[in-house]
């Protein structure tokens, strides 16, 4: 008798694929504070986040250029500079060591390139972001999108995290698997959406109409539109307007091979009337709760934790574009 595979794997036997390439959400902005350093577990390894004093934020390998002192374990910030704590070598946000107190003349060496792996980091919708390649390559594409996308104005209500088994490919591709979000989500039938795909871009757009309660308390068929936006591995941007327009930020993060963050960040105008206020309440909570038959992310997360990667799945006419999903994806492994 063929043998079964024995259950429950170890998640990184479940995936064994490496760290996509992409800009990835570390941290909200408003919790590094100018002078903070904090040591943050991510893409695999560890890497040190700091705020010079100036507001500038940098991301750096942990260990010191000099004799490897962890930079997050007693470094602190002086002006522009990390210090490390064992000779107070100081380094700037972009990885260049500026100052050696005790040194006579600095070793030219350091004038002409980083001393320390940084990464290229930028601020954007209230967070704070690093573009992650293994070998250290420069952006293939901006987080322009991102900016363009969050009016100035709209309030920010921050969303769950989740830590999660898996990994960034299986996460998007619940948003291209249409049946799931009838077994799993509750939503009456499988939406009918058309993706696009450009470069670093999927984008599905899907205009319908849905019978909702509107401000009279009766039912209407009401507009309903939805735009999803994904970036590369670490972003996705969900638009919905249905009577009110909400954007959930969905930010995925891998902390290693096998292991990554889920965060969503909701933004709206600044309605100030009860009922737009409860359309926004209950979009949000169809999507990280339960509303109703509507459940929301939480009822991917025992699948994602639990479920292994399948290279060659075994796929019914009905089932979502998981393979032209896939295609698309690829680009984002790096080439060994
Ligand atoms: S080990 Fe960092 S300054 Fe010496
Ligand atoms: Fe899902």
């Amino acid at each position: 008798m063929a043998s079964i595979a024995p259950s429950p794997l170890a998640p990184a036997q479940r995936y064994g694929l490496p760290i996509p390439v992409g800009w990835y959400h570390l941290c909200p902005a408003d919790e590094l504070a100018p002078g903070a350093v904090r040591t943050l577990t991510l893409f695999g390894g560890q890497w040190v986040l700091f705020r010079d004093q100036a507001g500038t934020a940098g991301v750096v390998e942990p260990y010191c250029r000099h004799l490897g002192a962890h930079l997050g374990v007693g470094g602190v910030v002086d002006g522009a500079l990390l210090r490390c704590p064992f000779h107070k070598w100081g380094y700037d946000t972009a990885g260049f060591c500026r100052d050696i107190p005790y040194a006579r003349k600095m070793p030219p060496v350091l004038e002409r390139a980083p001393a320390l792996r940084a990464l290229p980091v930028r601020e954007a919708a209230g967070g704070i972001w690093a573009w992650y390649h293994p070998a250290g390559a420069a952006p293939d594409w901006s987080l322009d999108a991102l900016v363009e996308a969050v009016p100035a104005d709209w309030r920010q209500r921050a969303g769950p995290v989740h830590d999660i088994h898996t990994i960034a490919q299986e996460i998007g591709e619940n948003s291209v698997d249409g049946p799931h979000l009838v077994y799993v989500h509750g939503q009456p039938v499988v939406p009918n959406g058309q993706s696009q795909y450009a470069g670093p871009l999927r984008q599905t757009l899907i205009n319908t109409q849905l019978p909702i309660e509107g401000e009279d308390g009766q039912m209407h068929s009401c507009d309903y539109r939805l735009n999803l936006q994904q970036w590369g591995p670490g972003l996705q941007i969900l638009r919905q307007e249905r009577y009110v327009s909400l954007l959930n930020i969905m930010t995925i993060t891998p902390l290693d091979t096998a292991l990554t963050r889920l965060r969503f960040t909701f933004f709206h105008p600044p309605y100030e009337d009860g009922f737009r206020q409860r359309m926004i309440d209950e979009l949000i909570e169809e999507q990280v709760g339960q509303r109703g038959d509507y459940a929301g992310v939480e009822a991917d997360l025992p699948i994602w934790d639990n479920k292994i990667y399948r290279a060659q799945p075994l796929l019914c006419d009905g089932d979502g574009p998981i393979l032209q999903y896939r295609a698309w994806f690829r680009q984002f492994y790096p080439v060994a």
